[in-house]
């Protein structure tokens, strides 16, 4: 990567009396930053960031977060007019590969998405020795992980085939994602179909059953392709960087993927579209009443939080909120399924709009608020909510592997800490403890 960042400005920093220079980098859109990378070799101190708020880990061609304006793109173009425009397929190919596919390399990047579909069905058998009621999550983490046993070659050299390895993935992890369901409710898989576009077969594996056809519902394909697209990238989010962690000490791309799903996993990241789901869940089981719930949130002593709501870089609304919400009331319209967690949901977004502690600390809705909805209406449980947003930012992760792996100065990523245990204690016997 030509290192044209760099402006020749310097920072200068002062610590124990002497000064020193850092030189000085600008992104596209003029963020700017300082290089650090001399610090410690410099003055002997090290930078402390935990949480990592202020760090930049790494240059990225992929997609632009403003925080504070609420825009998002990748590749340079804005998410909505993705949204509007393109199929996930089309996006999932923007991503990895960095440009928007013409015509030919949309049908050769479709058909090796179809080329790679089924899994072997040794792996098929796996999701019998999980226990009933596995979380989807460590069902697919593992699963991914597996690749590495059935792919081998592409492990041997991981940046080599990279574009076979990512079509195999993306198809892939469709397929596990569906068998897994349908193996979690004990009825027969349904195998991918070539004659089905990636959203459509998604939703085809997901409900189609020997006694009752699934009838593909366009409205709802479009969503799904929306959703989808929604997530596929998010710069260095916890996943991502899991993943370009992973990926650094030279790992393949399946096992650095798999570290990505499990980080997602967590309620403060991608399980948030589940615990989204489960809060309003109780809220209307409980008449509605969602007041006790922003007090909750509130209470400096509760840890609770109001899931859906605040984004360590948006300040501002996340701009797949916005969406999300109008896609919400075009599918339950559609399917004419109106949802009263829609209601509640929009009743409690107003509230939180209007009350001074989230205005004070920018507390929005973000991507998680209302995905989850759609999700239900569409007939996905609660329990595969997470692993719907894995489907999405698959391409993403794939992407920024990619990126870390190509990178010219690429080092393992490895930290450092400032210790603060005891020093020097004499070791003691284990009859005198
Ligand atoms: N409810 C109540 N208070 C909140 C919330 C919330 N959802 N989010 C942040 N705060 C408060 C927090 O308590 C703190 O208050 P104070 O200054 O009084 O200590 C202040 O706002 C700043 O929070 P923070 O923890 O420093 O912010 P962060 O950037 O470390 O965390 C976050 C970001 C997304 C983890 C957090 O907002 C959160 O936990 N949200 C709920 C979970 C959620 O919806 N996660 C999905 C995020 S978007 C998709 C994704 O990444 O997967």
């Amino acid at each position: 990567m030509a290192n044209n960042y760099y402006t020749g400005e310097r920072a200068e920093i002062k610590i124990d009396g002497k000064t020193y220079e850092l030189p000085i980098v600008v992104g596209s859109e003029g963020e700017k930053a300082i290089d650090i990378r001399t610090l410690r070799d410099q003055t002997a101190y090290l930078a402390f960031d935990n949480g990592y708020a202020n760090v930049g880990s790494c240059v990225s061609k992929i997609t632009y977060i403003d925080g504070e304006r609420g825009i998002l793109s990748y590749r340079g173009y804005g998410i909505a007019d993705l949204a509007e425009n393109c199929t996930f397929v089309e996006v999932a190919y923007l991503l990895t590969h960095g440009s928007l596919p013409t015509r030919e390399e949309l049908s050769e990047f479709s058909g090796m998405l179809n080329r790679f579909a089924m899994i072997h069905e040794d792996m098929i058998r796996f999701f019998d020795g999980y226990p009933p009621n596995s979380p989807p999550m460590a069902i697919l983490s593992s699963m991914v992980n597996s690749l590495c046993s059935f792919y081998p070659e592409m492990t041997a050299n991981p940046r080599e085939d990279i574009d076979e390895m990512s079509a195999r993935l993306i198809s892939k992890v469709r397929t596990i994602a569906a068998f897994s369901y349908k193996n979690s409710i004990g009825h027969p898989v349904v195998y991918p179909r070539h004659d089905l576009s990636y959203c459509a077969n998604f939703l085809n594996m997901m409900f189609d059953s020997p006694v009752k056809p699934y009838e593909i519902n366009h409205k709802v394909v479009s969503a799904l392709n929306k959703l989808l697209i929604l997530h596929g990238d998010h710069e260095q989010n916890c996943s991502t960087s899991t993943v370009r962690m992973v990926g650094s000490a030279r790992v393949n791309l399946y096992a650095s993927v798999s570290a990505g799903i499990s980080a997602l996993w967590g309620p403060l990241h991608g399980g948030a579209n589940q615990a989204v789901m489960n809060m309003l869940e109780e809220i209307h089981a409980g008449g509605g009443d969602f007041r006790r719930y922003v007090e909750k949130a509130k209470d400096p002593k509760d840890s609770f939080r109001l899931s859906g709501f605040g984004h360590r870089v948006y300040k501002t609304h996340d701009p797949r909120s916005w969406i999300i919400k109008q896609t919400c009331d075009e599918v339950l319209a559609d399917l004419k399924s109106p949802d009263p967690l829609l209601s509640i949901a929009k009743e409690l977004e107003e509230a939180v709009l209007k009350d001074d502690y989230f205005v004070e600390r920018n507390l929005y809705p973000n991507v998680d608020f209302y995905s989850g909805i759609i999700y239900r209406a569409i007939g996905i449980p609660t329990s595969m909510f997470t692993v719907m947003f894995a489907l999405g930012r698959l391409p993403g992760w794939i992407a920024h592997w990619k990126e870390m792996w190509d990178e010219s100065d690429g080092r393992i990523s490895r930290p450092r800490q400032i210790y603060i245990g005891p020093l020097s204690r004499p070791f003691v016997p284990i009859d005198q403890r």
